[in-house]
């Protein structure tokens, strides 16, 4: 065969014969109410707005493909309900909010927060309806300017999944949402892709991220699978140092990374994450991250962060939302960009896996089987905890001093390992003192790296 025989063999020039499937991953990428997708996402507790957008009017969201408004009333307390008045289907937008609860504005009928009728105020004294039946609603929880709610069912609430994270100390926590109009499973899986980096980060549009020009070279990484939750790292040596950066993924859109605007110039241990993000569907194709910017000297050894740049639509660093000229967008891409560019909801029955994909096989597999279970009734596992006692998470940078060995990869792939089992043995403490015990017993193990 001649070269060109070959190519056209293997498949070159041959678009025309390409047919590709067209049906997505439905049981991955669902999430209406009464899919499996969508009963397994109501059994978690995710944010839903921020507190800084409740106000004097109720506000429209759209979240798990259920049309709801959400409200702070007088006495202070956030309720979430259908936007559809349960009398006649008015919508609550333009409800008015009351002391207790929400009014609606067509008939007057007054509704708790909680979506019990309170009034029916054109209704005879003797009706009964205001007895037999509500306005559907969920329960909130409110957590540093993040709003919380649980949208499954009511004798299933799980425990909320406070992480240490939300206190940590010197960290000021700024909250911020985005929108991205694709499936949410696309976002999710950006964060537990670290490959990514090195290209679109790094080698096709040159360094977008001040202090982690260094991501440029591939990692050595290491996965670790718990309950509800999946704790990766990627390794990289510069020099004589190896940097180590943690991520915790919770189940099933909860991500924390390591520190932004980073300088890796000397060791350091148990760095905490510069960000807890949620990407929560809004419906099968559109979704909404929440989530906060942590802001912290020491994590953020550059100081290039911008509190004023995060928020509503924005967060400080690079290619993360839609408000970039196309031709600013193309010469430099962004994360928003590629995941919203693989479609209303990719399909994965086009895509070809490879070892870059181990993050995103793992985590679809979990995610299959977690949805099954639940399907079948059975109780998954989530992480779960309380501002007293709450879930030790990872996400952060560990920088070592360790000279480079002829199997430099699996001294690195060791080396995450170690680490790894040294933050695991000490989730058992809390605060200030876990911290300190990780970082001594790092010390312990690795004296060279010792600053
Ligand atoms: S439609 Fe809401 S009170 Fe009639
Ligand atoms: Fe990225």
């Amino acid at each position: 065969m001649t070269t060109e025989e070959t190519r056209w063999a293997r498949g070159a020039y041959r678009g025309y014969d390409v047919r590709l499937p067209a049906e997505p991953d439905l049981e991955l990428t669902q999430v209406d109410a009464g899919t499996p997708g969508g009963e397994y996402h109501r059994r978690f507790w995710f944010p839903v707005a921020l507190a800084s957008q409740l106000g004097k009017f109720p506000v429209p969201i759209r979240i798990l493909g259920e049309d709801l408004v959400v409200f702070r009333d007088g006495e202070g307390r956030v309720g979430l309900v259908h936007k559809a008045c349960a009398h006649r289907r008015a919508s609550l937008e333009f409800g008015r909010i009351e002391q207790r609860g929400i009014r609606c504005c067509y008939h007057g009928w007054h509704f708790d927060v909680d979506g019990t009728i309170l009034e029916t105020p054109g209704e005879p004294e003797s009706s009964n309806v205001r007895h037999s039946i509500c306005q559907p609603a969920y329960p909130t929880r409110e957590v540093k300017g993040l709003i919380f709610a649980y949208m499954g069912p009511p004798d299933q609430v799980p425990e909320f999944p406070y992480l240490d994270s939300f206190d940590l100390p010197d960290h000021e926590l700024i909250p911020y949402s985005i929108h991205s109009p694709c499936n949410w499973l696309q976002e999710t899986e950006n964060a537990i892709d670290p490959f990514h980096s090195v290209f679109l980060h790094g080698r096709v549009n040159g360094p977008q991220f001040p202090g982690l020009e260094h991501f440029v070279e591939l990692p050595v990484v290491n996965y670790v699978q718990r309950d509800g939750a999946i704790v990766y790292s990627h390794a990289r040596r510069v020099g004589d140092l190896v940097m180590l950066r943690f991520h915790d993924y919770l189940m099933p859109n909860l991500a924390q990374n390591g520190g932004m605007f980073q300088k890796f110039e000397q060791p350091r241990f148990f760095g905490r994450t510069s960000l807890t993000k949620w990407v929560v569907p809004i419906d099968n194709t559109n979704s909404r991250k929440f989530g906060w910017r942590h802001f912290n000297n020491k994590d953020e050894v550059l100081r290039l962060g911008n509190r004023d740049d995060v928020g509503w639509e924005k967060v400080d660093f690079y290619g993360q939302t839609a408000h970039r000229s196309m031709e600013k967008r193309q010469s430099d891409p962004g994360d928003w960009d590629v995941w919203v560019s693989q479609g209303p909801i990719a399909i994965h029955s086009r895509e070809y896996l490879g070892k870059t994909d181990e993050g995103i096989a793992m985590l679809r597999r979990k995610l299959r089987r977690d949805i099954r279970a639940v399907a079948r009734g059975e109780k998954i596992a989530q992480v779960g905890g309380t501002a007293q006692n709450p879930y030790p998470t990872y996400g952060g940078d560990t920088v070592l001093r360790v000279a480079k060995s002829n199997d430099d990869e699996g001294l690195m792939k060791a080396l995450q390992k170690q680490v790894a089992e040294i933050y695991f043995a000490h989730d058992h403490l809390k605060g200030e003192e876990r911290s300190a015990k990780i970082k001594a017993a790092l010390g312990d193990a690795f004296p060279d790296s010792k600053t």
